[in-house]
């Protein structure tokens, strides 16, 4: 068993720096492309024996030290009734998204029940994989920016009229959706998760001081929530460097950062957690060379032995090449 990962997050040293990537499952590799012919994304997501071979490709072809379930952030929302579409080259989009109060109270509480194919997915990762798997889930302003906008935005001004206009609704919505995010997580951990990463895709949106004030209590509330189950909690945000500081007050043990701040000096910031990053996706679709330079700048300005996991600081983008991937992770091996 190869558990370097999990020492990382709980920042023991490692012999070997753990790697892995946000959208290693699915996306160019080959197995996945070939299932994609056949299948929808929901359907494979959805399907035990399939999930678990679109997670499990990933550890074979690229070598790297976890492995993350193949669902989607999107699945819990459907879990709690809400109609989604996953559609190509747009993502996830919603026909009636909420306008008002009243349409919160259309989302029905998770139960375990509801996602029973994700529990058999997880056993059946545990009796194969050698190396640790991560669970994961979507914030509730990640999850709420797209149940408000209805598709992907690039500005989010639904979501913020909503949140600054209808304060108290925004609460309500917050907490429905950090109660099911915990529950939903609970149920992975006790299928055999055995660390959790919160998804924040979006919240870098939000000036620093909103974000305090309409999201920093949610997630101290789902974090604390989860520390009785004691698997490493990672909270993942992108354009969040003016709000690291507030993410090093939640309870957990990793936070993940972007590119668009130094790695060092997120270091600074975060001083008693590890640090999941921070490569720019865009240097892999760069020649080697660069690449080699690029991981150099990042592991030479920290200990990249004691409390810190490798990987880029978002998912990998369309059309990266695999082989490229693989030469990343025995170069980080060999560090
Ligand atoms: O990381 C992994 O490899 C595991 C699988 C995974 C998927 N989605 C599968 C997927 C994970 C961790 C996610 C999380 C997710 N989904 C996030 C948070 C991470 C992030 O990227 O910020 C978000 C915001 C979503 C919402 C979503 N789902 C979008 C924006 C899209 C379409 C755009 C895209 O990136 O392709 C999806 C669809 C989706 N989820 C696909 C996959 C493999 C693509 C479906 C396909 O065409 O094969």
């Amino acid at each position: 068993m190869n558990d370097n990962f999990l020492k990382a997050c709980r920042s023991e040293r490692v012999e070997r720096i753990p790697v892995w990537f946000m959208r290693q499952a699915g996306r160019s590799l080959p197995g996945y492309r070939k299932l994609r012919e056949k299948y929808d994304m929901l359907t494979l997501a959805q399907t035990p024996e399939l999930a678990a071979r679109v997670s499990i490709e990933p550890i074979e072809l690229l070598g790297v030290d976890a492995a993350i379930i193949f669902a989607d952030i999107m699945l819990l929302p459907i879990a709690m009734g809400v109609d989604v579409k996953i559609v190509d080259s747009i993502g996830p989009v919603i026909d009636d998204p909420i306008k008002a109060v009243a349409d919160i109270a259309r989302l029905k509480p998770f139960e375990a029940g509801d996602v029973d194919y994700l529990q058999q997915t997880i056993k059946i990762l545990r009796t194969e994989l050698k190396v640790p798997l991560i669970g994961f889930s979507g914030a509730p302003f990640t999850l709420a920016s797209y149940l408000i906008e209805g598709k992907p935005s690039r500005t989010w001004t639904k979501t913020k009229c909503f949140m600054f206009e209808e304060p108290q609704a925004w609460n309500r919505l917050m907490e429905t959706l950090s109660d099911a995010i915990v529950r939903y997580l609970i149920v992975q951990i006790d299928a055999g998760a055995e660390a959790v990463q919160l998804f924040d895709s979006w919240v870098g949106c939000l000036a620093p001081g909103d974000y305090r004030q309409y999201v920093l209590p949610h997630m101290q509330r789902i974090f604390k929530a989860l520390a009785s189950k004691k698997v490493p909690r990672i909270h993942f945000g992108t354009d969040t460097g003016a709000m690291l500081s507030d993410f090093s007050n939640v309870d957990c043990e990793v936070i993940g950062v972007d590119w668009r701040i130094d790695i060092s000096e997120a270091r600074r910031i975060v001083q008693s957690k590890a640090l999941q990053g921070n490569l720019d996706p865009a240097v892999l679709l760069a020649n080697h060379r660069i690449i080699e330079r690029k991981v150099d700048e990042i592991l030479g300005v920290l200990d990249p032995h004691v409390g810190y996991i490798f990987n880029l600081g978002h998912g990998i983008l369309p059309g990266t090449d695999a082989r490229k991937v693989k030469m990343l992770v025995e170069y980080i091996h060999s560090k």
